[in-house]
């Protein structure tokens, strides 16, 4: 196991399988008092509410105390400290620093100067590992294998993190990814090379759609962007049998009128976060 988890890549196919196991275990019989009298802190300088709450839900059910703070306003970044010095702090106070930060490469930068294992819970634009694991073992409980597996990528690929993570893992894992940007906010370069679909082959034609919002604090003076939407009447009409996942926060890309629908899984995939995370806790701080 690495010590951190900043970058997807940092876990390859076994270590990938592995934590996706041990998050089943975590659902079904847990662990708990496993950390107990260990200290997580969670640093979060960017809003959030599922990644830091359920980091801390996962610490709690492990038995960890969990110190932090989700406001950066707060804290002596307004006084002008550096990323590296209340990094440095901070791993002087827990065992293990969970860190979303509104910059790209925040967490490696931590990480090189931290004591403690750094956990990326999400940075700027660049990844967000552990939101790929909770997608991961989301894919895996309804469809068995990721193996073979068809996902597409819908929204805004070039700012949204969470793809960022995922398409690489989903390689890894030996399903196919297909890409459905929108108003031309593609993946990445250095992401590889991506076949791409419009909305309607790709609901026809895929096992998971994974929908994202348009990341318009990332997109500064953009009036706006193309609209596109997966709802109830886009899986009808072409006949869609893909389970739908988000990340959330949703905005106007995903209708309402999916929720409750049996392809509907993204409040089942906010919820698994907490068994995911308690496997990424566990894992990281066994060895730490
Ligand atoms: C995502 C994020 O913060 O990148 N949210 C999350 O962690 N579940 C997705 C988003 O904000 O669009």
């Amino acid at each position: 196991m690495t010590r951190h988890l900043v970058r997807i890549g940092d876990l390859d196919a076994e270590a990938l399988r592995r934590m996706l196991a041990r998050a089943a275990a975590m659902a079904g019989e847990g662990a708990p008092g496993l950390l107990r009298d260990r200290i997580v802190c969670t640093a979060f300088f960017e809003p959030s509410t599922r990644t830091r709450l359920s980091f801390e839900a996962a610490a709690h059910r492990l038995g960890a105390d969990v110190i932090g703070f989700a406001d950066a306003q707060s804290t002596s970044t307004r006084k002008g400290e550096s990323l590296e010095d209340t990094a440095r702090v901070l791993s002087g106070y827990a065992d293990l620093v969970v860190l979303r930060h509104f910059e790209q490469g925040a967490p490696a930068r931590a990480a090189a100067v931290s004591g403690v294992p750094v956990v990326n819970a999400g940075d700027g634009s660049g990844e967000h590992p552990t939101q790929t694991l909770v997608d991961l073992y989301t894919m895996q409980r309804h469809h068995g294998e990721l193996t073979g597996l068809k996902v597409a990528v819908i929204g805004d690929l070039r700012h949204g993190r969470t793809v960022h993570s995922l398409v690489p893992a989903l390689r890894t894992m030996g399903a196919e990814v297909v890409a459905v940007p929108v108003g031309g906010l593609e993946l990445p370069k250095p992401l590889g090379p991506v076949p791409r679909m419009d909305l309607e082959g790709a609901a026809a034609d895929c096992d998971v759609l994974y929908v994202t919002r348009v990341q318009r604090e990332r997109l500064p003076g953009r009036a706006s962007v193309a609209e596109y939407r997966v709802d109830a009447d886009l899986l009808e009409r072409t006949g869609s049998r893909a389970i739908v996942l988000h990340p959330l926060p949703r905005v106007d890309e995903l209708g309402t009128d999916l929720d409750g629908t049996p392809a509907a899984k993204y409040f089942e995939q906010a919820q698994n976060g907490v068994p995911v995370r308690m496997a990424v806790l566990a894992s990281l701080l066994e060895n730490a």
